[in-house]
């Protein structure tokens, strides 16, 4: 047997016996998950797929959303609008602080964290424009759960605190109402292990023109810095590749020019990281020598 489809047989076999964390409860529809879902999905640049698991079990994408919202305003705006609006740099806090947001310049830190992605949800100019791209990514055209969004719509009063506060600092302008549903949305995009394992493999390849190679840097750039959030640290040191977490307990990892990496496990630790894709991910990083730094 092939040696990827062999290790990834072997630590989905050993990682499905961690009952560590619970779903993510704050958001009530994602805590119906099914915490024994467990999926792993590489796909490779080439476009040949290895699997094991849940593969084809539907989850909202949740914090994942975040780099393809960035790379669309990046194409759409230009860096210097982008940049203006909201930073580049690591915060060393979880991904819904506010606290960033007093400091300073008064702009979020980077595009990974909530404030982030609510001043990014902000410009973009229509759901249909934000499926298009995120369909385009995917190969195929994906669909927004209702109930999911509504779930998180009428018990974000934390992001909609977050959303005031950019509107005061004029960060985002008009109706924060607007900006949050095109968060919210964004979030409730339904994909399976395999679907955002070929996103992640849309950016190893360069962005296959849906996001214009001299954005891809960017986002990939944006992912390796701040996509774990406050351990973003700790997952370069043990992992070493660009990737995102979502709290519906989704990661993706790319390893640019070569492969598309997506592990899907709803029991989450207190960071949001999916406890068994953080397994995964650190032993395959050591198996399959992914580590950008240790080659
Ligand atoms: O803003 C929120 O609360 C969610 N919709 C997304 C947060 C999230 O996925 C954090 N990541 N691990």
């Amino acid at each position: 047997m092939n040696n990827i489809q062999s290790i990834i047989n072997k630590l989905h076999a050993t990682h499905k016996s961690c009952k560590e964390g619970h779903p993510a409860t704050y958001i009530p529809e994602l805590a119906k998950a099914n915490p024994d879902h467990f999926g792993i999905v590489i796909t490779m640049k080439n476009g040949d797929v290895y699997s094991a698991g849940d593969v084809d079990v539907e989850f909202s994408m949740q914090s994942t959303s975040k780099p393809f919202s960035y790379g669309m305003i990046l194409q759409e705006m230009g860096r210097v609008f982008v940049m203006s609006k909201v930073g580049v740099e690591p915060t060393g806090e979880a991904f819904n602080s506010i606290v960033e947001l007093e400091k300073n310049t008064h702009r979020p830190y980077n595009p990974m964290i909530n404030s982030g992605a609510i001043a990014i949800s902000s410009f973009i100019s229509s759901e249909e424009d934000m499926k298009k791209f995120f369909s385009q990514f995917a190969g195929k055209d994906l669909r927004i759960d209702q109930t999911v969004f509504e779930s998180e719509k009428n018990t974000a009063h934390r992001n909609r605190s977050i959303a005031h506060l950019l509107r005061h600092f004029g960060v985002i302008e008009g109706n924060i109402e607007n900006s949050l549903d095109l968060y919210f949305k964004q979030c409730s995009f339904m994909v399976t292990t395999k679907d955002l394992s070929r996103m992640a493999a849309t950016l190893a390849s360069g962005g296959r023109e849906v996001l214009k190679e001299e954005f891809v840097g960017d986002v990939l750039s944006l992912m390796f810095t701040c996509g774990m959030y406050d351990t973003s640290g700790k997952w370069a040191y043990s992992v070493g590749i660009p990737a995102k977490s979502g709290v519906s307990g989704a990661i993706f990892g790319v390893v640019p020019g070569e492969m598309g990496i997506a592990v899907y496990s709803p029991s989450i630790n207190d960071h949001g990281h999916s406890i068994r894709g953080l397994k995964v991910f650190q032993d395959l990083s050591r198996e399959l020598n992914l580590s950008i730094f240790r080659k």
